[in-house]
């Protein structure tokens, strides 16, 4: 059992609906960077983590250079190792890895409205519906108008929450892209479109509240 987010991530080595999660957000952020207009990319992830899911996509993307990223994560250890990344990609000028509280509207300020807004792994650890609906409410801060916005939800004890996100997303006018259940089976990785307009002042100073524990997690072994 991970006792804290990052030894989390080293699940990342053996669990199958990880990995497979992974696959597909890098797939999904490609997608995301290949529809670009030519130009500048602004780019937010939130509850970042170590960063793999963009810093592994943008490594070999031919638009990375057109890349301007804030990638916002708690743990320093996970932020030292995003940015140990980031030298070795060579993308330090352009990407941010701040060591900050994602869930604060001032931890983007200079660096939205975004194109392209990743919020992987942070449904399943808000408290309830409510506050789902809530953070996806102030996505309308973080994204520009037609940006992608790339989600993943696990489900639990055959609870399909990922259908939930979907309807969510639905109610709030997005338009979905793609969806992909991991081939575990219990895994969400959703893509949709925000087509309302961007609101440049945020409705609240906090976005959401992140209540999850990393010890939760159950593991799904490789087979
Ligand atoms: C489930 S992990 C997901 C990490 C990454 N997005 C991924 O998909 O691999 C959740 C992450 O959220 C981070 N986190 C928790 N609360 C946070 C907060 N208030 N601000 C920023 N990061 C937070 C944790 O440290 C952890 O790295």
């Amino acid at each position: 059992m991970a006792k804290d987010w990052f030894e989390w991530h080293d699940l990342y080595q053996t669990d199958a609906r990880l990995q497979q999660r992974l696959e597909i957000v890098r797939e999904y952020i490609t997608r995301s960077l290949d529809a670009a207009p030519s130009g500048q990319i602004q780019v937010v992830s939130a509850c970042a983590g170590d960063g793999r899911d963009l810093l592994g996509a943008l490594a070999n993307h031919p638009r990375a250079q057109d890349v301007q990223a804030r990638l916002v994560e708690l743990n320093p250890q996970l932020v030292e190792r995003g940015r140990a990344t980031l030298e070795a990609i060579g993308l330090t000028k352009q990407i941010e890895f701040i060591n900050g509280d994602a869930t604060l509207a001032a931890a983007y300020s200079g660096a939205v409205p975004a194109d392209i807004v990743i919020v992987c792994g942070i449904f399943g650890n808000l408290a309830n519906e409510a506050e789902l609906q809530r953070l996806i409410r102030n996505l309308s801060y973080l994204s520009k108008s037609g940006a992608f916005v790339l989600w993943t939800r696990g489900h639990l004890d055959g609870v399909t929450h990922s259908e939930t996100v979907r309807r969510l997303f639905q109610e709030a006018g997005f338009e979905e892209v793609d969806f992909r259940l991991t081939q575990t089976g219990d895994m969400g990785v959703g893509i949709h479109r925000h087509l309302g307009e961007n609101t440049p002042v945020p409705n609240e100073e906090q976005l959401f509240e992140f209540i999850g524990k990393p010890d939760k997690y159950q593991i799904q072994p490789v087979r």
